[in-house]
């Protein structure tokens, strides 16, 4: 709206009693928009995943993804990025290495700009972006694992971290700790922050501590 229009319209409005049902229908308005953002463009794919356990797409910036991927420096084997968004670390895992780079997502915008990007490093077909609830797949086979998700789930994703990945695998969080685990290590400063953890080492500890305190 150009200053004119403005002006004009605070005119007109100026002295008007302000009507409810115009009230009404601005939240209305704003409400709906905000429901077919968050619907159709943020989390499309994900009607069957309950609300708690939703988690919206922030994509790693390049310095996050330069930490996390320090942490997994000479390592090697199958890595995935649980909740991939645009595919950014899996493409860098293949980069440095990782065979085979799977990413798991739900949202089909997100796994089709993954794709195009793959396509535009000259990596389409060598790195996996698969539709998937992250919370049904199998991780028995990983052994290395990226995770930039919510603190809200993370306790829920110990759990199931712990339940299905072999000993000698390593989980790298990024932005947000494991809330239960103690880290290897570390590489970063706030928000750019990740953190290390090897599964042997988690169940070693929650062994060793008595039944019902975090590991
Ligand atoms: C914070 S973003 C991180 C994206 C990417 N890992 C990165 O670091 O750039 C979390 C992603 O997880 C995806 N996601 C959330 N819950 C999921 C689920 N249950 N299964 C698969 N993907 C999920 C979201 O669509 C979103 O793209």
């Amino acid at each position: 709206m150009d200053p004119e229009d403005a002006e004009e319209l605070a005119a007109e409005l100026h002295g008007k009693p302000v009507d409810v049902w115009d009230l009404l229908q601005i939240a209305a308005g704003t409400g709906l928009t905000a429901y077919v953002v968050w619907a159709g463009i943020l989390m499309p794919g994900f009607r069957k995943v309950p609300l708690k356990l939703q988690v919206p797409y922030v994509p790693a910036n390049a310095n996050q993804v330069e930490n996390v991927m320090s942490l997994l420096k000479g390592r090697s084997g199958k890595m995935v990025d649980l909740g991939s968004g645009d595919g950014r670390i899996v493409l860098e895992a293949y980069k440095q290495g990782f065979r085979p780079a799977v990413g798991y997502e739900l949202n089909p915008w997100l796994l089709r700009l993954s794709s195009y990007r793959a396509w535009k490093a000259g990596c389409y077909g060598k790195v996996s972006y698969c539709r998937d609830d992250l919370w049904k797949v199998d991780l028995s086979d990983c052994k290395n694992v990226t995770v930039f998700l919510a603190p809200s789930v993370l306790q829920l994703l110990e759990r199931k971290l712990l339940v299905e990945l072999p000993d000698e695998a390593r989980v790298v969080a990024g932005r947000f700790p494991l809330p239960n685990w103690t880290p290897t290590s570390m590489a970063g400063e706030g928000l750019n922050r990740a953190w290390a953890y090897d599964i042997k080492t988690v169940r070693q500890s929650k062994q060793d501590r008595p039944e019902g305190s975090p590991v």
